[in-house]
């Protein structure tokens, strides 16, 4: 069963939001990859879904940091940790485990959890604190701005 995205995942910061749906794309094609059980195609899914979710994290903790959001230091910990046992997988598959299904249930339920409580927390702060700074900024068109414009 793919991830259907649900409006109850929306954190209502744009660019965020497009992330967390790209993930859960990379999930479903992990999902897609897994029924193939083509070993080939389940190591790509998993390499896609491990550097985006990344590359999302490095994304988000910038934005944190950018919001002087108090509980960074835990919610990179989170990130951190969560990379590290993400990673084990790619390790266990090219071992020769079929670790596949495992990894689609563990993303799909991590990631709900971690959108509604540990993202959903700093929602308030960033909206606060960034978004009249981007505002500002937009004048000098740096890479945030491209992300924020056309925000509602
Ligand atoms: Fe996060």
């Amino acid at each position: 069963m793919p991830f259907v995205w649900n409006n109850r995942l929306n954190t209502n910061i744009r660019v965020i939001d497009e992330q967390h749906r790209r993930i859960v794309d990379y999930i479903n094609a992990l999902e897609q990859a897994n029924l193939t059980a083509d070993r080939q195609m389940i190591a790509e899914a998993i390499a896609g879904v491990t550097d985006y979710t990344q590359s999302h994290f490095a994304f988000e903790e910038s934005l944190l940091e950018e919001a002087g959001y108090r509980f960074i230091k835990p919610h990179k910990k989170v990130h951190e940790l969560f990379i590290r046992r993400i990673d084990s997988y790619a390790e266990r598959h090219n071992k020769g485990e079929n670790v596949g299904g495992e990894l689609y249930n563990l993303l799909s339920t991590w990631l709900i959890n971690h959108i509604q409580h540990d993202d959903a927390d700093y929602v308030a702060s960033v909206k606060d604190k960034v978004e009249g700074a981007l505002i500002r900024r937009q004048k000098e068109g740096n890479w945030f701005t491209r992300f924020l414009r056309g925000k509602g």
